[in-house]
């Protein structure tokens, strides 16, 4: 399923949509090029899980947390290739606690992660940074399947 997205403001928005539909121990990789607007995102549903502060990648850390209506690990992966760093970082453990991991991460990039999740893949318009966004959703898992129904219904989806 793919939407296009016009703007950064409205893929906020589109964030802020999606963060209705997350629990607690919910799994969303974003993937795409530096700049395609992942953090974007992510800043819209941790908005609309009621955080307000500063929401920015991860990059040198590799993760940020927010309190929300439950907390929000928020991870970047993008230079992250070797999968010792990863078991470093424990992502395991965050995985299994009250809260939702929002991971960004670079498409072909082999970490090992849990499959199911909600899969986000984001490119460019006309291949140019100055217009929209394609925003590509993939479902793996029932519970999965079932909030990208629903989101469907809410964010007017194009195909
Ligand atoms: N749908 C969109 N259309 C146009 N520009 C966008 C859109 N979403 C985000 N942007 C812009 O893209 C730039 C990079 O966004 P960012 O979220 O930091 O990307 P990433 O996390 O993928 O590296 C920002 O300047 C942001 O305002
Ligand atoms: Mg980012």
């Amino acid at each position: 399923m793919q939407l296009v997205v016009e703007n950064a403001a409205k893929m906020e928005e589109l964030g802020e949509k999606l963060a209705g539909l997350l629990k607690s121990q919910d799994i969303v990789y974003l993937t795409g090029d530096l700049g395609v607007g992942k953090t974007t995102l992510v800043r819209g549903i941790a908005r609309g899980l009621g955080y307000e502060g500063k929401v920015t990648s991860p990059t040198f850390t590799l993760m940020n947390i927010y309190e929300g209506k439950f907390p929000i690990f928020h991870f970047d992966f993008y230079r992250l290739d070797e999968e010792s760093e990863l078991k470093d970082l424990g992502l395991e453990d965050y995985l299994g606690k009250e809260g939702i991991a929002l991971v960004e991460w670079a498409k072909g990039s082999s970490l090992f992660l849990p499959e199911e999740a909600l899969f986000i893949n984001i490119t460019l318009v006309d291949d140019d940074y100055e217009k929209g966004r394609l925003v590509s959703f993939k479902a793996c898992g029932k519970k999965y399947e079932e909030k990208l129904k629903e989101l469907k219904n809410l964010a007017g989806f194009s195909r």
